[in-house]
């Protein structure tokens, strides 16, 4: 398996465009199951859980291929109503195909997704969402067999949180359904947005999308589509601590600034300079950065996503601070990496508390999830020596050529072939 190989120490400088959103192009991608018509994606990130995503549209009928950062979905033939384990077990947001074929076909077959290591992230709430809009759920033999014979029905749906991958597939399900269905506490991240905006385009009838309440109306059918998915906050957010942890300079285009509000208050209040404009960023820190305490919270609070890199940043802080995660329930993995690196930290519950230390030293570490090993890459560019990072597939499901962007800014980072 590759390795990634950081000599740490260079402070990072010059300009990076940030790519498509993952968390965005994903769900886009099985909204593209609504309708036989072509489909145009563009912005989309050469990611494995994008190639995953796109052996499965083609496992489930809709011919698609990618070209660059574009997916082109031609017409599709017979839908196939059945998502086997060998490809739902490789990305959990393969649950997003329940939606789409439930609204089509009136059945989906779906392999229980198995385990992750930030959290058992159940599907109760999914699973609710489809009762209410008429289904039967049936359990068997590892699969969750759905069915909606009579097709589904609008229905008022009261999540008990606000859950992104349930508000994307209701959302999923609700625009073919008859009636009319209302999310209430629905999650209000900018990827919900992105995917309304492409529904509305298909034809759909959604208002509310960014708000705690989404109303849609059903309607008969929904035609093909053209987009440029957001780009990436959470990707952009990791390269803007790595330039404060190396003490560098860097500028971030094709971003949307507004989508990190909450990432960048932080780092402004840590003693980030920071220079905004309409679809860049330009970050630095002249003077040492202050200790901060962070705690993740859903939209528009501090992204569970950046809530690693935030804490390998505060690793090299002087003082103390502490990392609440309340969004998910084992989300702490990389603590203990980073402690073989020589961070300070001690976990309590929910809470990690970070004593600063002067200088992190390189040493061999495993990657367990994305976003940790997001936070050893950025712990590796300032720790002395040499860092060995392996596992690193799960930074290939979320960051698209990684090492190149870094290299080009002045990183000594290679991918050596494992
Ligand atoms: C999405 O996951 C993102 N993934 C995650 O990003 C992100 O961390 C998460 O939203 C929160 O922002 C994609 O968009 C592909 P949730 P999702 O449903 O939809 C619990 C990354 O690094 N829950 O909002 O799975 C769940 O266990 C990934 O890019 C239930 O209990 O997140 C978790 O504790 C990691 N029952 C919390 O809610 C349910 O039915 C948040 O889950 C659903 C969720």
């Amino acid at each position: 398996m590759d390795k990634i190989i950081i000599h740490g120490g260079k402070k990072l400088s010059g300009t990076i465009k940030v790519s498509g959103s993952k968390n965005s192009a994903l769900p886009i991608l099985f909204a593209t199951l609504l309708t036989d018509d072509n489909c145009e994606i563009q912005n989309v990130p050469v990611l494995a859980d994008i190639k995953t995503t796109i052996d499965f549209l083609n496992f489930i009928g809709k011919k698609t291929e990618m070209k660059k950062n574009t997916v082109v979905c031609e017409k599709s033939d017979k839908l196939n109503h059945i998502a086997p384990y060998d490809l739902v077990r490789k990305m959990r947001a393969s649950v997003l195909v329940m939606g789409p074929l439930l609204a089509r076909l009136g059945k989906v077959n779906v392999s229980l997704p198995g385990g992750c290591s930030i959290g058992a992230r159940p599907i109760d709430i999914h699973l609710d969402a489809f009762k209410k809009m008429g289904a039967n759920i049936e359990l068997k033999a590892g699969y969750i067999n759905i069915t909606a014979e009579n097709g589904l029905k609008g229905a008022d749906i009261e999540f008990r949180f606000a859950s992104v991958g349930a508000t994307e597939n209701i959302l999923l399900a609700s625009v073919l359904a008859r009636g009319t269905t209302r999310i209430i506490n629905a999650a209000k991240e900018p990827e919900i947005c992105d995917l309304a905006d492409v529904l509305i385009k298909m034809g759909a009838k959604i208002s509310g999308a960014g708000t705690k309440i989404i109303t849609v109306e059903g309607v008969k059918k929904l035609k093909g589509f053209k987009h440029k998915v957001i780009a990436d906050r959470i990707e952009a957010a990791t390269y803007m601590i790595a330039a404060l942890m190396t003490k560098g300079e860097v500028t971030l285009t094709d971003v949307c600034p507004e989508h990190l509000k909450a990432v960048a208050d932080k780092l402004i209040e840590a003693g980030a300079d920071m220079k905004i404009s309409e679809n860049t960023i330009k970050i630095k820190s002249e003077k040492d950065l202050k200790p901060i305490n962070i705690r993740t919270e859903i939209y528009p609070g501090f992204p569970t996503d950046v809530q690693a890199q935030w804490m390998a940043l505060m690793c090299l802080v002087k003082g103390n601070s502490i990392v609440e995660e309340t969004v998910f329930e084992n989300r702490f993995m990389h603590v203990c990496e980073l402690q073989r690196l020589g961070a300070n930290l001690k976990i309590e519950g929910r809470q990690v508390y970070i004593q600063g230390v002067e200088e992190l030293s390189g040493a061999p570490v495993m990657v367990s999830d994305l976003r940790a090993g997001a936070a050893l890459v950025l712990a590796g560019l300032c720790a002395k020596g040499k860092t060995e990072i392996s596992r690193i597939y799960h930074l290939d499901r979320g960051y698209e050529t990684l090492e190149k962007k870094f290299e080009s800014l002045g990183a000594d980072i290679k991918r050596v072939e494992g």
